[in-house]
């Protein structure tokens, strides 16, 4: 390697190296027709996300950077997201897993060749700065990855792969929630190097005192809401909820079914299990979230006050990237990054705390807030609209924490995710506010 390359260069290099293996195992078990095929109609077809992977490191680490471009314009349309709803996905000439292959090799390999000597100081341009657009790169594969890994946990023919961590033990706290008292904090993030556009900037927001429940809600509390008739109590569900409810025929959280009374069992990656009654609910919809919460005499948290129970430190006032600190996660901290295919029961990670004693709110699932996504003030779409501003005051919710399937450099206390309300192949449960 060229002795000009900085340690930052190198490391970025080595980075998109382990994110394409990350990519190329979660895929490499699939039969060709289930890469092809499309297995839910609001997913794309798994060959799809993987083309646009590499179509989106050449436009973006290639054309944007250096003005290079490798394939002919047909590749930006195919795998231009914006221009395709994912309906319409499967009907596109999409390159097949073995052209595919070869085409993400080739532009890696341009792509490399390139960053080994790009300059990334304080004086190359924004896009350049401390690595922005490769960290940018990553962060859109690693959430391919978890798009990926919603879509096979949707596939009929079941999807199993070797977890590579044994989960810790769960302990359910004995206190409930956690207070947070009033006061101000920083939200949102000035970060660079790293923040999407909708993370940023920093700005103080004042939040009322609230309690937040230490650990998610979990399936056991779930099943007494479900089984004192929560599907069927009008006033608990906001009227979109109850009329999409209604429509769907919904009656428990996807995937979930009864062989027999009281007896709760789900599929999980299309493998059938019985519910884990400790572990966090998950795959519900905005909708039934806020459902329960109103049976439970609670309500969810804003965006707000998720984010200042996870991040703020009120005994030195400042703010952490994570909720156990600024330190880099490790697997004792948080269930991230695709290792156990599952959350873990809660309360698994005391090390996970954040200064405030809440547990679990990075990993495991992602967790609805009460709050649409919007732009925060001084918002500056980078490096393009499409990211996030075609998002905003359009119906998504905002979600916060990532889950199991997320991987560590997609997620912090600032990454704001969002769907719509109805949404429910996410790994997605919630916990309440009051
Ligand atoms: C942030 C997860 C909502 O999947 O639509 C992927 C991320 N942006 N490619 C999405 C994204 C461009 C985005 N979410
Ligand atoms: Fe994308």
């Amino acid at each position: 390697m060229d002795t000009k390359s900085s340690t930052l260069n190198k490391d970025l290099i080595r980075r998109l190296q382990e994110a394409r293996e990350r990519t190329r195992y979660l895929l490499s078990t699939v039969s060709d027709r289930d890469l092809a095929i499309q297995h839910d109609e609001i997913m794309s077809p798994l060959i799809w996300d993987f083309g646009h992977i590499g179509n989106y490191e050449e436009l973006w680490l290639l054309n944007e950077a250096f003005g290079k471009t490798l394939s002919d314009r047909e590749l930006f349309d195919i795998y231009d997201a914006s221009l395709h709803p994912r309906e319409e996905r499967p009907s596109l000439d999409m390159l097949d897993w073995n052209d595919a292959n070869t085409y993400l090799d080739a532009v890696r390999e341009a792509a490399i060749e390139a960053l080994r000597d790009a300059d990334l100081g304080p004086g190359s341009g924004k896009l350049f700065r401390d690595g922005l657009v490769y960290s940018m790169v990553l962060q859109h594969e690693a959430q391919h990855n978890e798009t990926m890994l919603q879509t096979l946990n949707m596939m009929k023919s079941g999807y199993r792969p070797e977890p590579r961590v044994e989960l810790p033990e769960g302990n359910t706290p004995q206190d409930g929630m956690k207070r947070i008292p009033a006061g101000a904090f920083l939200m949102g993030t000035d970060n660079e190097a790293r923040a999407l556009d909708n993370e940023r900037g920093a700005h103080e927001v004042y939040v009322d005192e609230f309690e937040l429940d230490t650990v998610p809600v979990t399936n056991r509390r779930f099943i007494e809401f479900v089984e004192d008739g929560g599907y069927e109590q009008k006033h608990l569900w906001d009227p979109d909820g109850w009329n999409w409810k209604v429509d769907e025929h919904i009656h428990g959280p996807k995937h979930w079914y009864q062989p027999e009374k009281h007896d709760w069992w789900t599929q999980l990656f299309g493998f059938d299990e019985r519910l884990d009654l400790d572990a966090p609910v998950m795959h519900v919809s905005f909708y039934e979230a806020e459902a329960y919460a109103r049976w439970a005499d609670k309500r969810l948290p804003t965006e707000a006050e998720w984010e200042k129970a996870a991040s703020w430190d009120p005994t030195s006032d400042s703010k952490r990237l994570f909720p156990w600190g600024d330190s880099p996660w490790n697997g004792g901290r948080a269930n991230l990054d695709q290792l156990a295919f599952r959350p873990a029961r809660v309360g698994a990670y005391p090390r996970g705390a954040s200064a405030y004693g809440v547990l679990g709110m990075i990993g495991d699932v992602w967790e609805w807030t009460d709050t649409d996504f919007h732009a925060y003030p001084g918002f500056k779409a980078f490096p393009y609209r499409e990211y996030s501003e075609v998002f905003f005051d359009d119906g998504y919710v905002v979600l916060r924490g990532g889950s199991f399937a997320t991987r560590p450099c997609a997620i912090s206390n600032t990454f704001r995710n969002w769907d719509f309300p109805i949404r429910r192949q996410l790994f997605v449960g919630f916990r309440c506010a009051r």
